[in-house]
């Protein structure tokens, strides 16, 4: 599914994203482009981190 359409960002490469260490909207921002054009992607978008940051908090440690 496409959280923004302007850039053309899908919600598997935002999560992604976070998983590779983008930990606050600013940083998803930075690395994806999200909400830097219309703006209307950034509530889904800052979802899109909380749900993730939320799963990767409750995921047993990788060892
Ligand atoms: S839909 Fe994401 S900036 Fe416009």
């Amino acid at each position: 599914m496409y959280v923004c359409i302007c850039h053309g960002i899908s919600e598997k490469r935002l999560t992604q994203a976070v998983q590779d260490g983008a930990h606050s909207f600013e940083q998803l921002q930075a690395r994806t482009g999200v909400a830097t054009c219309c703006g209307a992607c950034e509530s889904c978008a800052r979802q899109v981190l909380d749900e993730t940051l939320d799963s990767q908090a409750r995921a047993p440690q990788a060892a």
